[in-house]
């Protein structure tokens, strides 16, 4: 088996991974790995933007307050304040690597345009139009295409971590790498490095449907977990009120931000509702308003809600919303004169691998950032644009504290065992691979969505182990693809979701179920933590 050596491997080229990549790579070689195309990420097709205090009649006091509020009691207060008042530095650094924010014309003040979005109680979104991620990408991309320290490899897909416990003499245990599928051409190689990075954001695929594009598969919490590296309050799914209703409309989302301009969220004969739910209406924060059109739709038995923005001129939304507006249109939605219809959708992984600000885990040798990570800044409940934010700040704080971190050259000589095929062959069995794929995650839509009920996590509990099982065993009999690893990384974060939210006898944030309806705080409320040891995780 092929061993690749590095200073420092990263895995994702999001937002999180890329901003790492430049930093790290002052100081040593970078190999990130990214198991498809380089753009292709969650980052890529993030819409509102970040949030950021910028506003000369904004405070660090009004977001942290905001941010407190979203996450339902459950946020580490200093996290909070640690990354929202570094955020100013963060975006310069941005705006330094050639990144520009949307600005206000002249006349009208000058300035960036700052969005709003739901549970912000000012105006602090900095964005690039609705086509934010994508402007992150391209400009963080072509600065590490100038990078001759970093080395980036497409369709390279990361199996699972190597960590010294499975490897005799080699002292405490820590983490020293990656075996790699490469899926093109089916090779399986390792990445030697005493650093290794989880970039490797969220897994809306767990879920019927997301907002996520295909990539989000929950692979860094998924290998994590197998590796014994606790992982947190998986039971906070944010699903995201508005994504576009359409049969050929594969995951688009209407940005919040449209909210954040007027548009008001109303049922088939155009009444507007949410007022029924909160003062806030269509911006209360999110955990609010999914939860409210769920219910409108099941009472009235609705397909779906509508957004209402016909009363902005064409052209404004034209300038401030071009993506939307044309791939709306291209559905035959012309969102300056028709309702556009909206579902919730699975969105946003407030939980993950537990991880400081400086993006330590408990695992030595392991780091994780971005969406992947747990840090406390989310709580509950994620506030709109802040993920960007923190993947932001916190690439930077860890990449500090790993150009501290003396290199160990014992690493670069540890003994990598080859991959074990076993008596593996090719599957010839790809419906069942299709099959268990499609269960995964029709019965987290169905069981264990926005609504939960104790009978229903247990009915989901008793499939993903059953499903589990079955998927290990396929994963045992055949070469490993893309798709299998896939699949067995749904069904593990899909167990730890059920079993976190099992746990958590109350309602809060994100984690709504009918059988605790009320949120308590006495005794105080509790992180869910999910610490196995390696190799016990079925
Ligand atoms: P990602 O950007 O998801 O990158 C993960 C990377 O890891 C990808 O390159 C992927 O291919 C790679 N990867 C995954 N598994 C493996 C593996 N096994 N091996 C190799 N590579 C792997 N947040 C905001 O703050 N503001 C917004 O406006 C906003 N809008 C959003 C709109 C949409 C449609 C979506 C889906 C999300 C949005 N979010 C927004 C959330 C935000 O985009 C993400 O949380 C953030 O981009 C995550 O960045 P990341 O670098 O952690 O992960
Ligand atoms: C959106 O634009 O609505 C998404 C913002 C986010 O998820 O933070």
């Amino acid at each position: 088996m092929r061993i690749v050596d590095t200073d420092y491997l990263i895995i994702g080229s999001g937002i999180a991974g890329l901003v790492s990549a430049l930093k790290l790579s002052k100081k040593g070689k970078v190999i990130i790995c990214t198991k498809k195309q380089r753009a292709e990420s969650n980052t890529n097709y993030a819409q509102g933007g970040i949030a950021c205090v910028m506003a000369a009649t904004d405070t660090f006091n009004d977001h942290i307050k905001d941010t407190l509020d979203a996450g339902a009691g459950l946020c580490n207060v200093e996290v909070v304040t640690k990354i929202i008042s570094e955020g100013p530095e963060r975006i310069a650094d941005l705006e330094k690597l050639g990144l520009h924010f949307a600005e206000r014309s002249a006349e009208s003040g000058g300035g960036y345009d700052l969005g709003k979005e739901g549970g912000h109680t000012k105006r602090r979104v900095l964005h690039a139009g609705d086509i934010t991620g994508r402007k992150i990408e391209e400009v963080l991309l072509d600065r590490i295409h100038a990078d001759s320290n970093i080395r980036i490899k497409e369709h390279t897909m990361a199996i699972d971590l190597i960590t010294t416990s499975w490897l005799r003499g080699a002292g405490s245990n820590r983490c020293v790498g990656a075996y790699m599928l490469n899926t093109s051409e089916g090779e399986i190689f390792a990445v030697r490095a005493p650093v290794v990075i989880l970039a490797t954001g969220g897994g809306g695929k767990v879920y019927l449907y997301t907002s996520n594009p295909d990539i989000a598969t929950g692979d860094g919490m998924a290998m994590a977990w197998r590796a014994g590296v606790p992982i947190k309050n998986m039971e906070f799914i944010q699903f995201h009120p508005t994504c576009l209703f359409h049969p050929q409309a594969k995951s688009f989302l209407i940005s919040e931000a449209v909210r954040g301009e007027g548009a008001k969220l109303v049922d088939s004969a155009g009444k507007s509702f949410m007022e029924k739910y909160d003062a806030r209406g269509a911006l209360a924060p999110r955990d609010i308003v999914a939860r409210a059109i769920d219910s409108e739709m099941k009472s009235k038995g609705a397909p779906c809600v509508y957004l209402d923005i016909r009363h902005k001129p064409e052209d404004y939304l034209l300038a401030r919303f071009p993506n939307i507006y044309a791939t709306c249109l291209k559905f035959g939605i012309n969102m300056a004169k028709d309702l556009i219809p909206v579902v919730p959708a699975a969105h946003y992984f407030c939980g993950g691998v537990e991880a400081g600000v400086d993006g330590s885990t408990a695992l030595p040798g392991l780091f994780a950032v971005g969406e992947v990570a747990c840090t406390g800044l989310h709580g509950a409940n994620r506030l709109a644009s802040n993920s960007l934010l923190e993947a932001v700040v916190c690439a930077h704080e860890m990449s500090e504290k790993i150009l501290k971190i003396k290199l160990d050259t014992e690493d670069s000589r540890i003994a990598i065992p080859d991959w074990q095929y076993g008596a593996a062959v090719p599957s010839d069995e790809s419906i069942v691979v299709e099959h268990n794929w499609n269960e995964v995650r029709t019965c987290m839509w169905d069981y264990v969505g926005i609504v939960r009920t104790d009978k229903r996590l247990e009915r989901a509990w008793r499939r993903i182990r059953n499903l589990r099982q079955e998927i290990r065993q396929y994963y045992m009999d055949y070469l490993v693809t893309a798709d299998i690893l896939e699949l067995r990384n749904i069904a593990d974060i899909a167990e730890l979701i059920v079993r976190s939210a099992m746990d958590r006898k109350e309602s809060r944030g994100l984690q709504y179920t009918l059988d605790y309806p009320d949120r308590k705080d006495s005794p105080p409320p509790h992180e869910t933590v999910i610490a196995d040891q390696p190799g016990s995780h079925l």
